[in-house]
């Protein structure tokens, strides 16, 4: 295990505050908090900053779809991540914004030092721009012309712009990627960001004219400009660090958390901006996959895009975190799904970890008390499982720093599971019969006791808050809590009582879960080719909408009532964010009139209305322009 003190550093990107945060935000998000409390349990000099990311023309839109000023707007989304965050138990250090004067500060300085460093020049730019990703493509990045974040066609523009010298620093980065393996990790993203830079990587426009953009920061040498968001974000990472001066200290220990989609601005551009301005380059960016859902991304329009805090009301914040760390292994994309989250509480949570708890505390109860009796008589089966824990912190801080955190969790799960088979194997129900056995009878309970503990500190990270009422319901306190007292054995004082509480996760019944599931809908995301035949199977048709009220379990969803000809018909959508429930009566929409019926969130939709949806995800129904009586065909 690696001794010492060590200082570690660890961010997550600042998301942009143009929409609430879902679980692809909770991930990398709980990723590094799990990283920094374990680091902490190390004994660890810890640093986590989070943030959001605020200025640009996608936040200044979103603002005006909102009838908000642009800092209205900011505020009360940062707000929301920070209540989120609370809400999952982040324990960061530091929440930056982009809009704070002390990240304006320092963006400007770099700035200015890139400038007088000769590597910022003036010039015109045109190419392919997607809004979505605040960022031009080249034409080789497109998947079919479109952008492969968004899907969507990228807007030709062109523009007079501060351009930053990146292509100068191509064969320096180059060297650099090569000659640090640890530098972007996992390996595969190394290599994709080494592709980038086999062919000319250009100047990165780092500009945006300040009267179609006014919502950035002004170029300290030309205020007619505002910095480009990107060159603006990255700074963060520096910049609050450097507001705490807190540099010296962090700032050589930086481990970026991001997902493979900001590989570029992370891996490519951050780097050389770096370079250029004479600051030392970070020492790690770890690239993790996407949550998919349905083999898909989560988009609003489909309406699956998942609230990180229905999932956490609904299993609990423990049980959430838990799942998200189990089953994504770091830089693949991962499936989610609610039965999976569901199945996975059951098995490792309620089946093998809860169990382990509830039968210890059982036969503690009944055999002795509640009170903890000591070891006194080990056997050969003992050393087999007192070796199984506490090897696990060594084990565990291997896989942390590979970044596999599956492994590690997998690591102490299955120790958990010998414990499980350890007391089956030494029936302490038999050897409580016997008066002779008192002593081996004793000593298994307690081994079982000792198993919990170094479970608890292991898996604190993960599960702050059932570790402590594990520990509590063990009756320990005072003794030592870190990493290295995981790797010691026989520290729970003897006569230690015990007391058995609520069962730390109660199993979730799968088949009612199948009924209520906070994911909603199903929808291809590769979507093939069709022909006539295909869309002949589809059955579009005008209906008027009667009425419309809010769902009563669904933050997103109404509920419409509507008219299809003679029939009458419920359909749950959800467009809640884009229209009062009040206006929507009168209109008519067209539907999808054939789907299967499904239950969203326990009520039964009949139908879907038909809307489009722009780069940013807002949604409009669309309407008919001559009335049109409702039933009738759209073909
Ligand atoms: N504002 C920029 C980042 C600037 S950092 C200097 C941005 N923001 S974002 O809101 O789009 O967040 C992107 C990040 O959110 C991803 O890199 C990842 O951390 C997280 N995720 C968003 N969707 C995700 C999934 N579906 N799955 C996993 N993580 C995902 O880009």
């Amino acid at each position: 295990m690696t001794k010492g003190k060590e200082t570690y550093y660890a961010t997550t990107p600042i998301f942009y505050a143009n929409a609430e945060p879902h679980i692809g935000h909770a991930y990398t998000t709980t990723l590094v908090d799990v990283a920094t409390r374990f680091h902490r349990l190390k004994g660890d000099n810890t640093y986590f900053l989070t943030g959001t990311d605020e200025h640009g023309e996608k936040i200044q839109k979103a603002a005006e779809a909102n009838n908000m000023s642009p800092q209205e707007y900011t505020d009360m989304i940062a707000g929301k991540f920070k209540s989120t965050w609370d809400s999952l138990d982040i324990r960061y250090d530091d929440f930056v914004r982009t809009t704070q004067e002390r990240h304006k500060k320092v963006v400007r300085e770099i700035l200015q030092k890139v400038y007088d460093n000769g590597d910022i020049i003036f010039g015109e730019y045109g190419g392919l721009y997607c809004l979505g990703c605040e960022r031009y493509y080249t034409d080789k990045e497109l998947k079919d012309g479109k952008c492969p974040q968004h899907d969507t066609k990228p807007e030709y523009r062109s523009e007079e712009n501060y351009f930053f010298r990146m292509e100068k620093y191509r064969p320096w980065l180059q060297d650099h990627i090569k000659q640090n393996p640890d530098f972007i990790r996992p390996e595969r993203y190394a290599n994709e960001a080494l592709g980038i830079l086999r062919e000319p990587i250009g100047d990165l426009s780092i500009s945006r004219p300040r009267n179609r953009v006014p919502w950035g920061i002004p170029l300290p040498w030309d205020e007619n400009h505002v910095t480009y968001v990107w060159f603006d974000a990255l700074i963060n990472y520096y910049s609050a660090l450097d507001s705490k001066n807190l540099i010296d200290e962090y700032w050589p220990h930086v481990n970026h958390f991001i997902a493979k989609d900001i590989l570029k601005p992370h891996g490519i551009f951050w780097p050389t901006m770096l370079k250029s301005a004479g600051i030392d380059i970070y020492p790690h960016l770890n690239v993790h996959g996407y949550w998919l859902i349905d083999q898909g991304k989560m988009s609003k329009s489909k309406g699956n895009v998942i609230n990180p805090l229905d999932l956490k009301d609904k299993y609990g914040v423990d049980a959430f975190r838990y799942y998200l760390l189990k089953d994504m292994h770091f830089g693949s994309d991962a499936s989610f799904s609610e039965e999976g989250l569901a199945e996975r509480i059951n098995s490792d949570l309620a089946n093998d970890f809860g169990n382990l708890l509830n039968r210890t505390l059982g036969m503690l109860g009944k055999y002795t008390e509640g009170k903890v009796p000591g070891i006194t008589k080990i056997e050969e089966i003992d050393h087999d499982l007192i070796s199984s824990f506490t090897k696990l912190p060594e084990i565990f801080t291997e896989y942390f720093d590979n970044l596999e955190f599956d492994k590690a969790i997998s690591a102490v799960l299955e120790a958990i599971r010998k414990a499980n088979k350890y007391i089956a194997d030494t029936e302490p129900w038999v050897l409580a019969k016997d008066e002779n056995k008192k002593a081996r009878l004793e000593t298994v309970l307690t081994n079982c006791v000792e198993a919990l503990r170094c479970a608890s500190i292991l898996l604190e990270p993960v599960m702050p808050n059932k570790t402590r009422e594990l520990r509590k319901q063990l009756g320990i306190k005072n003794i030592p809590f870190n990493l290295a007292s995981a790797a010691e054995w026989d520290l729970v004082p003897v006569n230690t009582q015990t007391q058995k509480g609520e069962p730390l996760f109660p199993r979730i019944d799968l088949e009612a879960l199948k009924e209520e599931t906070v994911v909603k809908e199903v929808v291809l995301e590769h979507k093939p080719e069709v022909t006539i035949d295909d869309f002949a199977k589809l059955e579009f048709r005008v209906a008027e909408i009667l009425s419309a009220e809010e769902h009563p379990k669904a933050d997103k969803l109404l509920v419409l009532n509507v008219q299809l000809g003679p029939e009458k018909r419920t359909i749950v959508s959800g467009i809640k964010e884009w229209y009062k429930a009040k206006e929507l009566a009168g209109k008519k929409v067209i539907i999808v009139a054939n789907l299967k019926p499904v239950k969203l969130r326990g009520i039964l939709s009949e139908g879907m209305i038909m809307a489009a949806e722009d780069e940013d995800g807002n949604l409009s129904i669309s309407s008919l322009d001559r009335d049109i009586i409702s039933g009738s065909e759209v073909r």
